[in-house]
């Protein structure tokens, strides 16, 4: 994907449902003086995701969706993306399901960042899982967003071993740290940079 234009950095909307700490890590990266992208709108399905909070510090556009009905959510939601000129969308913690519809629309400009390695562990609850089938790493993936759960294809992923006395909790911990190291570099890697 090549959306570079002359200096211009790529607008970017992030999509988050909770802490936001995706979020927060992409926004760092964007505020950093050669990056090539720039943060332009928040949007949430959740109106109290901490992450929000964010879009007010650093004064970005930001939007909630409740997303009850999805049709309309989307409409106003490709709205939006139109009138700010969106060129790429970060999925960051976000926790609804997009039609294919919209998806369509944005084919090869939706990223998602996800607490597994994929192509295993799709869906909810990954570390449970992970740990529930005593694996020996986890890690995370970064990948474009198509029509089928989780599925696009893989963008970069990042390794971890899982310790002996490994919980849900400091499995979700550790990952994270490696998550928001992992997306600005997925970012790059999509930008050809
Ligand atoms: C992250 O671990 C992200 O990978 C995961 O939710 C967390 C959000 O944290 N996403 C998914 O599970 C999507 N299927 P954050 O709000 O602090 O960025």
């Amino acid at each position: 994907m090549v959306l570079l234009t002359g200096y211009n950095r790529v607008r970017t909307a992030v999509f988050i449902s909770g802490t936001g700490s995706n979020f927060k890590s992409l926004l760092k990266f964007s505020k950093n003086k050669i990056s090539p992208i720039s943060i332009n709108l928040i949007i949430s399905n959740n109106p109290k995701a901490k992450g929000l909070n964010y879009a007010k510090k650093f004064k970005i556009q930001k939007k909630v969706l409740n997303f009850k009905n999805k049709i309309l959510s989307e409409k106003k939601l490709l709205f939006l993306l139109k009138k700010n000129n969106i060129e790429m969308i970060c999925l960051a913690g976000f926790m609804k399901i997009l039609s294919k519809n919209f998806i369509k629309k944005f084919k090869g400009k939706i990223l998602n960042i996800h607490p597994s390695l994929l192509p295993k562990y799709k869906g909810l609850n990954t570390h449970k899982r992970a740990l529930n089938n005593k694996e020996k790493y986890s890690g995370c993936t970064v990948h474009f967003v198509n029509s089928r759960l989780d599925s696009g294809k893989i963008i970069l992923q990042k390794k971890i071993k899982i310790s002996k006395n490994e919980t849900e909790t400091s499995l979700a911990k550790k990952i994270l740290v490696q998550e928001h190291k992992l997306y600005p570099k997925a970012i790059l890697k999509v930008l050809n940079l």
